[in-house]
């Protein structure tokens, strides 16, 4: 098979389409042929260095694809079917990947076949920390810090799903965007003074907090009132520590494979509560391109590698 090899950490350019073993399941995994595969900051991260990882390996940490044979029969998926998840961080970019069946989960019938590859890893993140961490429920106030990237615009309309009433923080130009996923209020986080903004609107501070970009964690601490909890999948600026940690509770996470998260967030897919917004699909030889729009750090939504030719010319990639 055809993957994208990193052999030597580096920038984008030392992402090398190449000639693979064939990846071979093992007890419990499903075999998978890879559509197309979600690009994220941490393939950047593991491409560069600043993640650990072990060389060689191939990029691409969430896919959609379909189940090849039997080997996800012991799970009942069907040979053909259509599936997505997250088999780990690394693996995706290539024609075909293992993933323990736990870890994927059939695409819902309100979510495309391509574009779900770019859901996984940033849904159940965004999932997690709203429910397990945060436990928000109809009518609390959350903020959500950079709402209008991967892991924020899915977080912005999981908390509606919920029931919440949402601020979230943006660049003006994705205010609108925003507003449209159902975020009530919106903040431009590139004044220096947002927090203020944010404690103007909730009386002196909000109670619950999902922060979606690192560079927004002091100012989410300053925007928080006394013993709110902040949900953080992110680390502290700097390697330091979490900043006001005396008045606010900082739980860090990070967010675990799960089909069942995924079949869990089915539903909003289906009725139209929840969705994917790829701001481009690239086909899959140009995933150093991917990677140097996904390090520009403003990303709306997410970024797709498609990998099979067919969907590549159907999405007109
Ligand atoms: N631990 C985990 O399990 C886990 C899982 C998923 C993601 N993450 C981490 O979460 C972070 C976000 O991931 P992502 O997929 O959402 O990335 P992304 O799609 O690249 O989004 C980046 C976001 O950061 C905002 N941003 C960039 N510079 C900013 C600044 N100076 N101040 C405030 N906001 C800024 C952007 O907002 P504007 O464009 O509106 O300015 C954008 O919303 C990454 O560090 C990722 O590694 C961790």
């Amino acid at each position: 098979m055809q993957a994208i090899v990193v052999s030597k950490l580096g920038g984008p350019e030392v992402l090398s389409l190449e000639t693979a073993e064939m990846p071979q399941p093992g007890p419990g995994e499903v075999l998978v042929r890879v559509v197309s595969a979600g690009v994220g900051p941490w393939d950047t991260y593991l491409r560069s260095g600043s993640f650990p990882v072990q060389l060689p390996f191939t990029p691409g940490g969430d896919f959609a694809g379909t189940v090849v044979g039997d080997t996800g029969a012991e799970s009942a998926f069907e040979d053909g079917e259509p599936v997505y998840g997250t088999p780990g961080l690394t693996g995706c970019y290539a024609q075909y990947v293992t993933c323990p069946a736990e870890q994927l989960a059939p695409i819902p019938a309100g979510l495309d076949g391509t574009d779900a590859a770019a859901v996984p890893i940033d849904a159940l993140t965004a999932l997690q920390g709203l429910t397990d961490v945060l436990g928000i429920g109809a009518g609390d106030d959350v903020l959500i810090t950079a709402g209008a990237g991967g892991l924020g615009h899915f977080a912005v309309q999981i908390a509606r799903a919920l029931g919440a009433n949402v601020i979230a923080t943006a660049s003006p130009r994705n205010h609108d965007f925003l507003h449209e996923l159902g975020a009530a209020e919106v903040v431009d986080h590139t004044k220096d003074d947002w927090p203020d903004q944010v404690r103007a609107l909730t009386s002196g501070g909000v109670n619950r907090v999902q922060i979606c970009a690192r560079p927004t964690v002091s100012g989410a601490a300053r925007a928080a009132r006394d013993g709110a909890v902040i949900a953080s999948p992110v680390p502290a600026d700097g390697d330091g520590d979490y900043p006001d940690a005396d008045r606010l509770t900082w739980r860090h996470y990070f967010g675990q494979p799960s089909g069942s998260n995924l079949i869990r967030m089915a539903p909003w897919f289906d009725d139209g509560s929840l969705e994917v917004h790829i701001a481009r699909r690239l086909f899959w030889t140009d995933a150093a391109a991917a990677h140097r729009e996904v390090e520009n750090g403003h990303t709306r939504g997410k970024l797709l590698l498609v990998i099979d030719e067919d969907r590549a010319a159907q999405a007109g990639v």
